[in-house]
């Protein structure tokens, strides 16, 4: 134990030594520190900053010229806009967001009481772009994302910073978010030499923000959910009800029953049809690739070409098999594992797998999610777990917060293995089934809901990692 620890401290120790012969700095988050910070931003520098979705790339969002060095650190493209943070609701209306026409004006009175019941949170609402936003910010689309995130170093900074602080994810572009600060070092420290990093520990959260965009179809206020996480379409939907009640106090009223939460859906868009051009930023369907070769699995991807497995003298299990994607063979040998509790281990080792997904204990009171931990049959678990390199179970408890945790760290472990040839991660929805509302066991309907959401924002980050590309396990 006290060595794994002397050692976790050396590789640390490690990789700050390597960053700071660059000139980056990682500083502490001590109010001196963050105060430190706030007055390089201010000056026109990059500041990383720790949030509880992910680690934010950050700049002054009222200066062009300091803004316009984000996308040129993470090389993305200017037509994709940036997210403003600020640390309470004082300056949106007017300052963030135009209110110069009574639809805008309605527009961004929505958005803040929609605000007002989420923020500090994970959720970010799209909005016009009032002219004081530099115009690289808005991707030249008119309109700005605003969030109050809910992290203590973030406030802080954000207040001592006293301006909107425009901030992607600290990563480069396409790969994958950071949740620690050692992430934004290692894709950012080669890039950008004057960057400072606060370090505020891990993410509690783990993926990026819900963001939602407001518009005014000439009698009411939409919100579109451009892209999903932990604040879900329902949740949504419950919230925007309860704004239209405050705002008419009348469930007759027109704006009411017009008040509408969509979803843009990607996913069957590209299925459908893989050259659909985009109509929407950030919209990508590869984004979050580790640099190898990645692919989905459903069950059905599972073929054991022999029934019964060949033990060896010492009693286990020699299988061998291949990941089948499109022409391309990789040895199953070769291949890292994300795994959902045990269940695609096993499902290797099992004679005879089911195409149908296999039902889950649902208790609200197991670990604080509703997805209790199925029993775990180790024998077909440790017969199964060498075929493959190296494997990680997102949860090993079938928690889906810690899968949310855990799955861009997971993305980033996959790259540390020496040897990879292929990724293989699960198409969660098709590993676990959907969670149904039931009274005699305590499950409500928001808890059911909550839970079909947050898988469904775990999975699109999973999906998008693999470019939506489902591959083929034989085993023999
Ligand atoms: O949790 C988060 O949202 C993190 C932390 C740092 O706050 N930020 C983040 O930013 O994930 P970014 O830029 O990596 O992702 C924001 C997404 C992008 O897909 C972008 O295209 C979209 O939100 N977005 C931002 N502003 C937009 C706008 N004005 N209109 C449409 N989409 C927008
Ligand atoms: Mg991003």
């Amino acid at each position: 134990m006290r060595s794994m620890l002397l050692r976790k401290i050396s590789i640390k120790e490690l990789i700050f030594t390597k960053y700071k012969e660059k000139k980056m700095t990682c500083v502490t988050s001590s109010s001196s520190d963050i105060a430190a910070a706030a007055t390089l931003l201010l000056e026109g520098k990059l500041v990383a900053f720790p949030t509880e979705t992910v680690y934010g790339l950050g700049a002054n969002a009222l200066s062009e010229e300091a803004s316009v060095r984000i996308y040129q650190v993470k090389g993305r493209p200017p037509t994709d806009p940036l997210i403003c943070h600020v640390p309470d609701a004082t300056d949106i209306l007017g300052r963030l967001w135009d209110i110069s026409t009574p639809e805008n004006r309605e527009v961004a009175e929505v958005g803040c009481a929609l605000g007002a019941k989420f923020w500090p949170g994970p959720i970010t609402f799209v909005g016009p772009a009032s002219s004081l936003v530099a115009p690289c910010v808005t991707g030249g689309c008119g309109c700005v994302g605003v969030r109050i995130p809910d992290h203590p170093v973030a406030l802080e900074f954000l207040k001592a910073c006293g301006v909107p602080v425009a901030a992607p994810s600290a990563n480069t572009f396409g790969h994958v978010s950071p949740t620690c600060a050692a992430h934004v070092m290692s894709d950012l420290a080669p890039r950008d030499s004057s960057l400072t990093v606060i370090d505020g520990g891990s993410s509690s959260i783990g993926i990026e923000s819900t963001v939602v965009k407001l518009t005014h179809n000439g009698s009411a206020v939409q919100l579109e959910i451009l892209r999903r996480g932990k604040i879900g379409v329902t949740e949504l939907q419950r919230a925007l009800k309860a704004v239209m009640r405050e705002k008419s106090g009348d469930d007759n009223k027109q704006q009411f029953r017009e008040a509408l939460v969509t979803v843009r859906d990607t996913r069957s868009k590209f299925l459908g049809n893989m050259s659909a051009p985009m109509d929407g930023p950030g919209q990508l369907l590869t984004h979050y690739s580790p640099n190898v070769p990645s692919f989905l699995l459903t069950r059905s991807s599972i073929s054991l070409l022999v029934q019964s497995s060949t033990s060896t003298t010492s009693g286990t299990t020699s299988r061998s098999g291949s990941v089948v994607a499109g022409e391309v063979r990789y040895p199953l040998s070769r291949a890292v594992l994300l795994d959902f509790e045990h269940r695609i281990v096993n499902a290797m080792g099992s004679s005879a797998p089911s195409s149908t997904p296999t039902p889950v204990a649902v208790s609200p009171t197991a670990s604080g999610c509703p997805f209790a931990a199925e029993s775990d049959n180790n024998t077909t678990h440790s017969s199964a777990q060498g075929i493959v390199l190296a494997r990680m179970s997102l949860s090993d408890s079938g928690s889906l917060e810690e899968a949310c945790q855990r799955v861009f760290e997971a993305l980033r472990w996959v790259e540390t293995i020496a040897g990879a040839e292929v990724a293989i991660f699960p198409l969660l929805s098709e590993w676990v089934p959907r969670v149904e509302a039931n009274e005699q066991r305590g499950i409500t309907e928001e808890a059911a809901d909550a839970a079909n959401e947050l898988l469904a924002a775990v999975e699109d980050r999973l999906f998008r990692a693999a470019s939506g590309v489902v591959a083929r396990v034989e085993i023999s």
